[in-house]
């Protein structure tokens, strides 16, 4: 029989200051300590859970010295979805400004503009979750993954950063689940997203073929919508093989300024609607006026229709959301889209020198290929947003060379986490002047190199 291995005493340290990716850094005299739930100048007991070339990834067990911005977490599984939960909200923007210069300049040398983060530091802003499963003595139960562990889940009934009426379509949702008996085993994952005027979808993606939860709407409210998918039980994605059960509304509409856009359960949305806003809003005084608009990763439209220009050029990888992005573009009478369905750096498409660009991609940032499309011959403006910024000062990098760095600026689009979103606008060097003017009003002006 194996001999399960005895665990590791927890590690006793000093920790130091935040690092970019949200734990706080110690050091003992052989390791380097990276701490989950910690703050900076507290001495702590933390627990490891992951080891890795000389550093000691954990979850701070016991404090002795708690820093003076250390506040009561909101749930218990705080470290699981929202590691800051502990830190006094009033410094958090603050403190992600400095994580983000210091990063931008020691790690890529590039010197940031003057810029603040901005943004209510709240919970309950989500407007989609994702949640696993656990066993309970109560049956089955919502879970996330413990942090940094060995795939661990926690059981837990709720998330305070999503929306209430997230929550609660979730929990009676478990609840249909209890009574059905289902077990853990069979069930994937439960995704659910909602808008602003509280109405909610869910996708329950199951494993096995199981008989649905239930079979009409009736006192699930908030929930209009509920597909049931199986997924296949090989891959930890929430993949759909098979759509086992498909009740109510598909679709639930979402206003962006105005604008209508539609959403399922399963295309990308942004996750905090006020403050995407605003970041639409910092978007707009960035567009070359009366000049061609490209928008590549483009989602279900969302930016180059609240743009409105005539002609938009947006490429998106999901069929999903292309879809979606089509009927957006109808509704919100925005004229001759040109949507293509493929991945940016298969559908480069060939710009005309003064349009601007928008890219907004995931986590991972640009294709390799896209930044050395824009590098050697990229439009006059590009508007970069990120959820990234690691990822993001990676391209600017390359691209720096050949484009000025004009604004910078910070979104707190995911308060009570180490994430948010950024905005860069890079004008190309040897246009910098005149595109500035262009977007200042002077639209009649025509770029000095064509
Ligand atoms: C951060 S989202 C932005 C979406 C949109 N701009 C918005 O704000 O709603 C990134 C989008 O890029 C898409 N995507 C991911 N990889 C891609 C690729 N290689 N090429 C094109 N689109 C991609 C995703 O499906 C997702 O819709």
């Amino acid at each position: 029989m194996a001999r399960s291995k005895k665990p590791r005493p927890p590690i006793d340290v000093e920790l130091g200051q935040f690092c970019f990716t949200g734990q706080v850094e110690g050091h003992t005299e052989t390791r380097r300590v990276l701490a989950w739930g910690g703050l900076p100048g507290e001495h702590v007991l933390v627990r490891e859970r992951k080891r890795k070339r000389g550093t000691s990834i954990g979850v701070v067990e016991e404090i002795f010295r708690p820093s003076p911005d250390r506040v009561p977490p909101l749930e218990d599984h705080y470290i699981c979805s929202s590691p800051w939960q502990v830190l006094n909200p009033e410094r958090e923007n603050e403190i992600k400004h400095d994580l983000v210069r210091d990063w931008f300049s020691q790690e890529h040398g590039i010197e940031l503009p003057d810029f603040e983060v901005v943004g209510d530091v709240r919970v309950g802003y989500r407007n989609k979750l994702e949640f696993g499963f656990a066993n309970t003595d109560e049956g089955v139960s919502l879970s996330f993954f413990e942090r940094g562990g060995p795939g661990r889940r926690m059981p837990l009934e709720s998330c305070c950063l999503g929306q209430n009426e997230i929550n609660e379509a979730a929990q009676k949702i478990v609840k249909r689940c209890r009574a059905a008996g289902y077990e853990s085993r069979s069930l994937k994952s439960l995704m659910l997203r909602s808008n602003q005027a509280g109405e909610v979808l869910a996708g329950l993606y199951v494993r096995d073929e199981l008989p649905p939860p239930f079979t009409s709407l009736d006192d699930l409210e908030p929930l209009v919508g509920f597909r049931m998918y199986l997924s296949n039980p090989k891959s930890p994605a929430s993949v759909v093989d098979r759509v086992i059960q498909d009740l109510g509304l598909a679709e639930i509409d979402e206003y962006l300024h105005g604008h209508r856009f539609s959403m399922t359960d399963r295309s990308f949305f942004q996750v905090n609607i006020p403050m995407f806003e605003t970041a639409l809003s910092a978007i707009r005084p960035h567009v070359l006026p009366d000049r061609p608009v490209y928008d590549l990763y483009a989602g279900v439209g969302t930016i180059g229709i609240n743009l409105g220009v005539a002609g938009t050029h947006f490429v998106e990888i999901e069929p999903e959301c292309t879809r979606q992005l089509e009927l957006n573009c109808q509704r919100n009478g925005l004229e001759a889209p040109q949507i293509i369905t493929s991945p940016a750096e298969k559908a480069i498409p060939e710009f005309c020198r003064d349009a601007t660009l928008i890219v907004d991609p995931p986590r991972v940032g640009l294709h390799p290929k896209v930044v050395k499309a824009l590098a050697e011959s990229g439009p006059d403006r590009v508007i970069y947003l990120s959820c990234n910024p690691d990822t993001q000062a990676r391209d600017l990098s390359i691209l720096m060379p050949g484009y000025t760095l004009t604004d910078f600026q910070a979104f707190n689009f995911f308060p009570r986490t180490p994430h948010l979103e950024t905005l860069s606008i890079l004008d190309r060097k040897a246009c910098t002047a005149s595109a500035i003017e262009v977007s200042h009003g002077n639209s009649s002006d025509l770029n000095p190199q064509d």
